[in-house]
C-alpha cells in the first residue's frame, strides 16, 4: 500500500529566513515520527504561494507568515501587494479544507489575531521562538486529527476484539455461511470483513444511528466541518429518504412547498408523506435532445413571489445531466420571503472539494442539501448525507423524522464508508478531481474526434430560455450525441455493452451520458475512446431516430396528494375494448404518482386532473415498441390501469383553491 504524502507549504517574503524554517521543519519531520509522510517546502511571493496551491495536491497545509506579499504586477508595473489576511482568504477560498497557520511577531499578536479572528485559522507560531519541533508536531497532530475516522476505526477494533457474538445478525460474523455446502461460495465472494464488519446496535462501543452520542456522532461532526455545514448526518437509505426526512421535519400538512416538476421521485413521494401542497415548477425542456433542465430563474422568482407563503423551495443542482444553478440570487430571494431552501445535491456531493464546482449550496446559502455520497464519492450504496445550515433548525423534529424512515439495524458497512469518502476527500479530493476534470477534457476531446460523436458542451445543452440564467456545467458529466453513428441509442448501448464491455449512465433517444468520477482511470478514458472510434470507423448510415413524446404540461391540482393518495380508488383501463384510448380516464383525478423512465418527471400526481392529453400521452407510450419502465401504472391482466378517486370520494375531499 502506497504512503501517504503530506507537504506543508511555508510563505515567508524573507528567503534567508524561510530557507532556515523549511530546513529545521524538515529535520524535525525526519527526526521525529512521520506517518503521514509529511515534508515541507517554500515560496516567498503571493503568486507563487497560491499557484502551488492550485498545482499541487498534496499540500495539506500552510504556514504563512504575517508579513505583505507581491502578487505580482499591476497594468503600470507597479507591484501588488497583498496581506497575509488576504492571502490566507484567497487559498481557504481556493481550497477550504487545507489548515492554516500563521506566523507572528511577539508585539504584534492581539492585532493579527483579531484580524484574523473570522478566517478559518487554525493556530499560530511566534516567528522568533523558531520552535521547528514544536511546529512539527502541532502541525502533524492537526493533519493527523482530520484524516481520522472515528467510526471505522472503532469498528475495525472491534472486529480485531473477536468478541463471541450473542446478538445479531444472525449470520455472526459469518459463522452461519463459513463452511456450508450451500453457501459458503457467497461468503468467499463477499469477503470474510463485509461479515465481521456487519454488526448491530447492540454493541454499545459502536454508538447508535438514531441517538448518536459517541463514534458516530464524531464521524458526522467531522463530515460537517468538511463539508462546510453545522451539522450533518448519515442516511443510510440513501437521498431518496434524505428527501422525505426533511419534507417531513419542514412542512405540515397543507403548508406549501415550491417544486421542480423534474426532481426526483423521492421528493414527490415526500409530498405525499407530509401532506405538502405542492406548487410544480415545470422545468426547461431542451427539445434538440430531450433533456429537462433546470427551472428557468424567472419562473422561480415569480413562485416565490406569488406564493410568499411558502415553507419550503427545493430545487435540484446540479441535475442528472450536469446543469448547476446560479443558486444565490434564488436562495436571497426565497429568504427574503422567509422560504427555506433545500437544494437535492444527489449528483453533486464532491463539489465542495474542487473550486471549479463550488460554490455549492451550503455555500450559496441553501438551508438544506441532500447527498448521494455513494453515487460521486467512495461510499457504498445507499450510503447519503444531509447537511444542515437552517439557523432554525428543529433538531427534536428532524430527529423523530430521520428516526422514522431509518432502520434499527443500520448496516455499519455504509456508516464506516460515509466516514471514510469525508477522508478521503477532505485528504485527496482536489487532487483526484483534478485528475477527473483533466480525464473529462481529455474524453470530450477524443469524442469529438471521431467526426461522428460530439460531446455536448453548456450551449448545447441550455434550452433557449436558459441562456442568462447564470448556469453552469459540470465538466464530468458527458452528454455524447449519438445521432450521427447509424445506430439507435439502444442498439449503441448494447454494442457498447456487448462487443466493449462498456456500460453507461443514462441516455434519450439521441444522447448517451458518461459519468466520470473520482474512480476513473485513463485506461477506462482509452477504452471507451477506442470503442467508440471503432463504431464511428463502420461508417454506418445515420438513422432516423425516435423522439420521446414530450411529457404534457401539468394540468390541476385537485386535491393534496396524499388526500388522493391514501383514498382507495379505483382502477380504470388505459384502453378500451377496441384499444381506443379510453375516454372514461379524462377528467377523472389520479390517485397515484405516473413516471415514465426516462425522462423519470412525473406525468400525474396523485390528486392531479387527468386530461385526454395525458390519457393519450400514456396509450402511446403503451403502445410504443420500446419497453419503458412506468412507475404506478397497474396491470389488471393484460389491461393497463390507472388508479383514480371515486366519485363518491371526491365528493368527501376538500377541492384545493
Ligand atoms: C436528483 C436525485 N435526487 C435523489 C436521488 C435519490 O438518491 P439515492 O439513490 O441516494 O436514494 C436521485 C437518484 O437517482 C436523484 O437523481
Amino acid at each position: 500500500m502506497a504512503k501517504p504524502v503530506s507537504r506543508i507549504l511555508v510563505i515567508n517574503d524573507e528567503h534567508l529566513v524561510l530557507r532556515e524554517f523549511v530546513k529545521g521543519l524538515n529535520a524535525a519531520a525526519r527526526s521525529l515520527d512521520n506517518p503521514l509522510g509529511i515534508g515541507f517546502s517554500g515560496v516567498t511571493t503571493a503568486k507563487e504561494a497560491l499557484a502551488a496551491i492550485e498545482s499541487d495536491g498534496d499540500i495539506q497545509a500552510v504556514l504563512v507568515d504575517d508579513t505583505l506579499y507581491t502578487l505580482g504586477k499591476n497594468s503600470g508595473s507597479r507591484r501588488l501587494q497583498v496581506s497575509a489576511l488576504e492571502l490566507v482568504q484567497r487559498i481557504t477560498r481556493f481550497r477550504p479544507e487545507l489548515s492554516v497557520y500563521i506566523l507572528i511577531a511577539q508585539q504584534k499578536e492581539d492585532d493579527v489575531v483579531d484580524a484574523l479572528f473570522t478566517e478559518s485559522v487554525d493556530g499560530y507560531f511566534y516567528r522568533e521562538e523558531r520552535d521547528y519541533r514544536g511546529i512539527y508536531r502541532i502541525l502533524n497532530a492537526q493533519i493527523q486529527e482530520r484524516a481520522r475516522t472515528p467510526f471505522t476505526d472503532q469498528l475495525k477494533n472491534y472486529v480485531w476484539m473477536a468478541k463471541d457474538q450473542w446478538h445479531t445478525p444472525g449470520h455472526s460474523s459469518g459463522e452461519s455461511l463459513r463452511g456450508s455446502p450451500w453457501v459458503n461460495d457467497f461468503y468467499e465472494f463477499m469477503g470474510e470483513h463485509v461479515f465481521d464488519a456487519d454488526l448491530s446496535v447492540s454493541v454499545p462501543m459502536l454508538d447508535s444511528l438514531m441517538d448518536p452520542k459517541g463514534v458516530i456522532a464524531e464521524a458526522q461532526h467531522m463530515a460537517a466541518q468538511a463539508f462546510g455545514a453545522r451539522r450533518t448526518f448519515f442516511a443510510t437509505n440513501g437521498t431518496s429518504t434524505a428527501n422525505k426526512v426533511i419534507f417531513q421535519t419542514l412542512l405540515a400538512p397543507g403548508e406549501k412547498l415550491l417544486l421542480d416538476r423534474n426532481c426526483h421521485k423521492s421528493v414527490h413521494h415526500g409530498v405525499v408523506l407530509s401532506g405538502a401542497h405542492p406548487i410544480y415548477l415545470d422545468s426547461a425542456l431542451n427539445r434538440k435532445y430531450g433533456l429537462y433542465g433546470p427551472v428557468p430563474k424567472k419562473t422561480v422568482l415569480e413562485a416565490i413571489r406569488k406564493h410568499p407563503d411558502a415553507e419550503a423551495l427545493i430545487l435540484t443542482s446540479c441535475t442528472y445531466d450536469g446543469l448547476r444553478y446560479d443558486l444565490k440570487p434564488i436562495i436571497e430571494a426565497a429568504h427574503v420571503k422567509n422560504i427555506k431552501v433545500i437544494i437535492d445535491e444527489a449528483w453533486y456531493g464532491f463539489a465542495r472539494f474542487h473550486p471549479e464546482f463550488r460554490p455549492t449550496a451550503l455555500e450559496a446559502g441553501a438551508d438544506y442539501a441532500t447527498q448521494s455520497t455513494h453515487k460521486v464519492l467512495s461510499a457504498f450504496s445507499q450510503a447519503s448525507m444531509i447537511h444542515v445550515n437552517d439557523p432554525d433548525f428543529r433538531e427534536h423534529l428532524f430527529r423523530e423524522n430521520f428516526n422514522m424512515h431509518t432502520s434499527t439495524s443500520p448496516q455499519y458497512g455504509l456508516i464506516a464508508s460515509l466516514d471514510v469518502a469525508r477522508k478521503q476527500a477532505v485528504m485527496e479530493g482536489y487532487k483526484l478531481l483534478s485528475r477527473t476534470l483533466a480525464l473529462a477534457k481529455e474524453l470530450r476531446a477524443q469524442i469529438n474526434s471521431t467526426g461522428v460523436f460530439r460531446s455536448l458542451e453548456l450551449e448545447d445543452l441550455l434550452p433557449e430560455e436558459l441562456r442568462h440564467d447564470g448556469i453552469r456545467l459540470d465538466p464530468t458529466k458527458v452528454t455524447v450525441d449519438i445521432s450521427g453513428c447509424g445506430y439507435t441509442v439502444d442498439d449503441l448501448q448494447k454494442v457498447l455493452f456487448e462487443r466493449f464491455n462498456i456500460q453507461t449512465e443514462k441516455s434519450t433517444f439521441n444522447t448517451l451520458t458518461l459519468l466520470l468520477t473520482i474512480g476513473t482511470t485513463r485506461s477506462k478514458v482509452s477504452r471507451l475512446y477506442d470503442a467508440l472510434m471503432r463504431v464511428a470507423r463502420e461508417k454506418r448510415a445515420p438513422r432516423r431516430l425516435v423522439r420521446t413524446p414530450e411529457i404534457p404540461a401539468f394540468t390541476r391540482l385537485r386535491y393534496l396528494p396524499r388526500d388522493a393518495f391514501y383514498c382507495g380508488g379505483e382502477l380504470v383501463p388505459v384502453f378500451d375494448d377496441k384499444e381506443r384510448v379510453n375516454k372514461a380516464l379524462a377528467r377523472r383525478v389520479g390517485a397515484d404518482q405516473i413516471v415514465p423512465y426516462p425522462p423519470g418527471i412525473p406525468v400525474l400526481v396523485p390528486g392531479q386532473l387527468i386530461t385526454r392529453d395525458i390519457a393519450e400521452y400514456l396509450a402511446s407510450l403503451l403502445r410504443s415498441q420500446k419497453r419503458m419502465e412506468i412507475h404506478g401504472v397497474v396491470y389488471e391482466g393484460y389491461q393497463p390501469c390507472v388508479r383514480v378517486l371515486r366519485v363518491e370520494e371526491e365528493k368527501s375531499l376538500r377541492p384545493l383553491g
